[in-house]
């Protein structure tokens, strides 16, 4: 996020002698985005955070993608997925391609060490809470949180139990449209969230030190691997930090959605941005005011664009009768011209507002499934336009 915060002890000039109680040196880390030219932080660590001791591969989960056949609409119901795992681990990959992947963690625990070396992560909470844990600090979070982990960030997820579809750029970073920033990265007013919203950590995480391991997730081919540093340190020893860069959170029920006199397109929803992706939430909101407006939406058709939804809360009026409920997750691919389900639009005439909480992902480039897409999907959803 582009927006400068500082946390805990820093010296008053960069790259400058900062010496511990002790009196020797604390060691300085540049995190940056996109080598040295983009938003950065400067970190200040008790203990090198460079003393590697160990690597070792370590087998990833099947997360091999396919093209799904024939083209057809599909519905995921996520709760059918096993209860378990964490945060990281506990991802089952459904549906990616060469710039984004679509996970859903239901997690139970607390997850080891991580380190994403393929791009920012979007993790948005469904239900539960957890703690982002990482060398910027503490950020708990809770349901309907969006929480947006930079590349790069060793962290951890502490969690008794919480549902997550996670987001995960490939090779490129989770930012705030464009159109809503200035020239120099000011929220601007139209945008649907500002800066008082963002959350970040508001203090350094000091953990005793000793050795602790990391898990590295890089690209490989078309897909990732994993490797499992050993460090002589704890990463957790940053006294300080300011910068940039840093995880951050944003909830859903902090943003104040915009409307209009007919039904608006999704775009007017956009919460994020990636490379080949965009991220909308649909939030609670007054719609449609003109004393003719439709408010389902218009059938519709994606040229050029993967549309998942997210179906988190509330009721979803225009696909009553469908099979979809909360945790489904529709996909409606390039391709396929779909709309309101049979009935829907005439139940929408003057509905004053909609009670809905979504989150979509539209890719610009067609996604492929994964095997755990298979175990949840729903068949009988393609043919649910021509039951009413
Ligand atoms: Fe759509």
């Amino acid at each position: 996020m582009p927006y400068y915060r500082s946390v805990g002890s820093v010296p008053a000039k960069r790259h400058t002698q900062f010496r511990r109680d002790d009196g020797s040196l604390h060691a300085e880390e540049l995190m940056g985005a996109d080598g040295f030219s983009a938003e950065s932080a400067l970190l200040y660590h008790l203990h090198p955070p460079t003393a590697l001791v160990s690597a070792e591969v370590v087998p990833g989960p099947a997360d091999s993608l396919a093209t799904a056949e024939p083209l057809l609409p599909r519905h995921f119901r996520t709760h059918s997925l096993a209860v378990g795992g964490d945060l990281v681990t506990g991802r089952r990959l459904l549906a990616g391609n060469g710039d984004v992947r679509i996970s859903y963690a239901a997690a139970a625990g607390d997850s080891p060490l991580f380190r994403d070396a393929v791009g920012d992560q979007l993790v948005f909470l469904e239900s539960g809470e957890a703690v982002l844990e990482s060398v910027f600090g503490v950020l708990p979070v809770r349901a309907g949180d969006y929480v947006v982990v930079p590349a790069g960030v060793t962290h951890r997820w502490t969690t008794v139990g919480c549902r997550a579809l996670v987001v995960e750029a490939v090779g490129s970073h989770v930012t705030p449209p464009d159109r809503y920033l200035s020239p120099r990265g000011q929220l601007l007013e139209g945008a649907p969230y500002c800066e008082r919203d963002l959350r970040g950590p508001t203090e350094p995480l000091l953990v005793p030190d000793g050795p602790a391991e990391v898990l590295v997730r890089r690209r490989s081919g078309t897909g990732t691997s994993l490797t499992r540093y050993g460090y002589a340190h704890h990463p957790f020893d940053v006294v300080g930090w300011d910068g940039c860069l840093y995880p951050w959170a944003l909830s859903v029920h902090d943003l104040q959605p915009l409307a209009g006199a007919v039904h608006q397109p999704p775009p007017i929803h956009q919460t994020f941005a990636g490379k080949g992706f965009v991220v909308c939430t649909f939030v609670p909101r007054v719609v449609d005011w003109h004393p003719d407006a439709v408010p389902a939406p218009y059938n519709h058709s994606n040229v050029g664009s993967d549309e998942v939804l997210f179906y988190v809360d509330g009721s979803f009026a225009s696909r009553t009768g469908s099979g979809i409920g909360v945790g489904s997750i529709s996909l409606h691919p390039a391709g396929f011209v779909h709309g309101p389900q049979p009935g829907a639009v005439e139940r929408s005439l003057g509905v004053p507002r909609v009670d809905e909480l979504a989150v979509m992902v539209d890719t610009f480039a067609p996604l492929q499934l994964a095997p755990a897409a298979a175990e949840c999907e729903d068949e009988a959803y393609a043919w649910s336009w021509a039951r009413g």
